[in-house]
């Protein structure tokens, strides 16, 4: 989905491009787009989530910059949206990128969405990482709860403002180098199928009577579901969980993975407290 916020003919002018298929990734756009309307800038906000969006026909020309927003899937962006970046030519354009994520892994993501969009002719000026409820506490883990809240909004509107100075050239430096991650993209396309381990059983209806909204067919990212036997593709599904948000009936579930909970917080050395204080941050 497509809409513009146009301050004058003139101004600067923003795509702002975000996945999102539970929320928190388009919470924080839509801050970031509130934040920079107050500087003056064309905004337009290009929602990539849905299979029928269309993910393939961004005008790179029409615009001056770019403001990409992901969710950290398997500590990278989701392989549909460096799948979708891959085929963009970035004319040299100047470009930003944040993240949201449950509190666990995220380096990587930084590392390697700098290395594709260099690679595709963008220039990073900045990153940022926002923390928000993990898509997963859906079935049954507890991270970040309540996240994004007011202290990441806060984040959120100190990121445009230095993004701002960075694509108008105020501030003329690019982003710094990011360390290179102890785990290779080849680990981490093994990490992905992670999830599997945990979700053994894929977004269903157990053949229970809903009101054949066909919302969850309609939305799906990857066009996994099928509404009439109300199951996921499994070759397709990339498990994100966004035909569960969106049910109306709210009859859609996997299994209830509560009991890896304390086993995932102890394979990262961490505590749920300690996730939950985490705080957003930005790279520059
Ligand atoms: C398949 C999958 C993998 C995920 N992997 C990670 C991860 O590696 N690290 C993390 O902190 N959060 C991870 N998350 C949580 C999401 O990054 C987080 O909940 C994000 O804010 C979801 O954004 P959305 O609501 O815009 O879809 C994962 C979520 C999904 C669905
Ligand atoms: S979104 Fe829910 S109510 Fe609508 S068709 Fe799918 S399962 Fe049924
Ligand atoms: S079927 Fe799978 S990919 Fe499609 S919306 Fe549901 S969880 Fe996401």
């Amino acid at each position: 989905m497509i809409t513009t916020d146009k301050c004058n003919t003139d101004s600067y002018k923003i795509a702002l491009i975000y996945f999102s298929a539970t929320g928190n990734t388009k919470k924080i756009a839509n801050k970031i787009g509130d934040y920079l309307k107050k500087q003056d800038v064309s905004v337009t906000k290009i929602d990539i989530t849905s299979h029928e969006s269309k993910r393939d026909e961004i005008s790179i020309s029409e615009y001056d910059a770019f403001i990409f927003g992901f969710p950290i899937y398997s500590l990278r962006a989701p392989r549909i949206c460096r799948e979708w970046i891959e085929q963009l030519d970035g004319e040299g354009k100047k470009c930003s990128v944040f993240f949201t994520y449950g509190g666990f892994g995220k380096a990587p993501a930084h590392y390697f969405i700098k290395e594709l969009l260099c690679k595709r002719n963008f220039t990073l000026v900045s990153t940022a990482e926002f923390v928000a409820k993990h898509t997963f506490n859906i079935s049954g883990w507890q991270s970040a709860e309540g996240r994004p809240n007011q202290s990441d909004f806060k984040v959120a509107e100190e990121y445009v403002n230095k993004t701002i100075k960075r694509f108008t050239g105020e501030d003329s430096n690019v982003i710094s180098d990011f360390n290179k991650p102890m785990y290779p993209a080849e680990q981490l396309d093994m990490a992905e199928k992670y999830r599997f381990t945990a979700i053994t059983q894929l977004p269903t209806r157990d053949g229970m009577d809903c009101s054949m909204c066909k919302l969850c067919e309609k939305l799906c990212p990857t066009n996994a579901f099928d509404a009439t036997s109300g199951i996921a593709d499994p070759a397709s599904c990339i498990a994100c969980f966004r035909c569960i948000a969106n049910c109306p009936d709210n009859i859609l579930h996997t299994n209830d993975i509560s009991d890896s909970w304390d086993k995932k917080l102890k394979m990262h050395n961490t505590t749920k407290e300690e996730i939950d204080q985490m705080e957003s941050k930005i790279y520059l």
